[in-house]
């Protein structure tokens, strides 16, 4: 093992880091423990587990041997004390939201967070009196306008994951900690590796493992990372309670997923850029989404608080008919049409397909957003089918 935390490296990290090979008889890749339980040969032994149900082996809802080489990853990637895991990243927003919140409290979020988010916030948390203030959140001048005596809680999203709208990061959660109030992020977009949100002093660091971590787009997951003090307050109530723990096999293809995670993200980034200067340099392109591109509004605060970005990358054409857009997507051959993102296959989602088209107009901007995702395929394959469907539009 590293001797000090100096020495953890990404490699370390993803491979040997919490890894006890010995006690598995030095197989390379860690066994699934599928099992619910474990035992005990005394009585004592068995009290004594239940004194700290976060470390011990008792039941698999709680903690997992597989499960908990990943936990101790997860923690390691985002340099937090502790992290917990969850079937779903959904389930890790609604245990890090509910194990801060009473009745009374306001909520401030901003404007487009994920939607079971914002459904949590306005179907849910209205029945147990909590109030949610929607805000831009592009400035720490709107997070400290929004505060209440009440406000218990900043839900942020940097980047979102359609318009990548950022926060200054680092200054809410200098101001959050002043008044007392836990900062909760959904880091998916960036993961830890590109965006080190608890080291610019964010309480809770949410990412879903569905996306980048599996990366193959065959399990779900989801992480909360933060201080032993918070992954004990939500593990002993709202994880244990709610029963949304990862299970062992979902744990275990996180953890392959996690040996390969550096540099598919590397290659996803190298050929989101590739295909960047393809697209922008087209002429049925009206314009590219995406916060690392210098037409971006908040450029300068992506270059400051985020390392890369990758992946998602949102346009807009030059033809603006609904037909037009669909024309597009239709066209694609290697992008599939499919939600979520972050496995190898590249994906496009139109906003079109969220809009009656009687609803539809070409003068909303948002209603002609066109989501891509890049995955790992050749850029070169990507680039020719782009090239194809934007020429069935240049036709149409
Ligand atoms: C940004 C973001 N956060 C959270 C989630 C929820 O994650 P999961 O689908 O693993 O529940 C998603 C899913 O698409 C997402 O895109």
């Amino acid at each position: 093992m590293p001797s000090d935390k100096k020495d953890i490296s990404l490699s370390w990290i993803t491979t040997e880091w919490a890894e006890d090979r010995e006690k598995y008889f030095n197989a390379v890749s860690p066994p699934i423990w599928q099992t619910s339980n474990f035992s005990f040969d005394t009585v004592d032994q068995f009290s004594q587990a239940f004194q700290d149900e976060r470390n011990q082996y008792i039941y698999s809802r709680g903690i997992n041997p597989t499960t908990d080489i990943l936990r101790k990853k997860l923690a390691a990637l985002d340099g937090a004390e502790d992290c917990l895991l969850f079937n779903s990243g959904a389930a890790a927003i609604f245990a890090g939201i509910f194990a801060n919140l009473k009745a009374g409290d306001h909520l401030v979020s901003v404007k487009n967070p994920y939607s079971s988010a914002r459904k949590m916030f306005d179907a849910i948390l209205p029945r147990f009196n909590v109030s949610v203030s929607y805000i831009d959140g592009k400035t720490i001048e709107d997070w400290q306008a929004a505060t209440r005596d009440n406000t218990t809680l900043f839900y942020l999203e940097s980047p979102n994951s359609w318009t990548y709208e950022l926060q200054p990061l680092a200054a809410i959660a200098a101001f959050a900690k002043e008044k007392g109030i836990v900062t909760f992020i959904d880091n998916t977009y960036c993961t830890p590796i590109y965006q080190n949100v608890i080291a610019m002093g964010i309480d809770i660091a949410m990412q879903t493992a569905t996306k980048y971590i599996g990366g193959h787009s065959d399990t779900l997951g989801g992480v909360l990372c933060g201080s032993a003090a918070m992954m004990k307050k939500i593990f002993d109530t709202e994880l244990m309670t709610v029963g949304s723990g990862l299970q062992p096999f979902n744990g275990w293809l996180l953890l392959r997923g996690l040996r390969t995670l550096p540099m598919r993200l590397e290659r996803i980034r190298q050929t989101t850029g590739q295909l960047i200067s393809f697209l922008e340099k087209h002429e049925q392109v009206e314009k590219i989404i995406f916060p690392l591109h210098p037409s971006f509004e908040q450029y300068e605060l992506a270059q400051q608080q985020m390392t890369a970005a990758l992946g998602l990358v949102t346009i807009m054409l030059k033809a603006k008919s609904r037909a037009a857009i669909t024309a597009f997507c239709e066209k694609l051959d290697h992008f599939l049409m499919a939600v979520s993102w972050g496995g190898h296959e590249s994906l496009v989602i139109p906003r079109i397909a969220f809009i009656p088209e009687d609803v539809y107009s070409a003068d909303n901007e948002s209603h002609r957003h066109i989501r891509l995702y890049f995955g790992l395929e050749d850029p070169a394959y990507l680039q020719a089918d782009l090239e194809q469907a934007l020429e069935h539009v240049r036709k149409s």
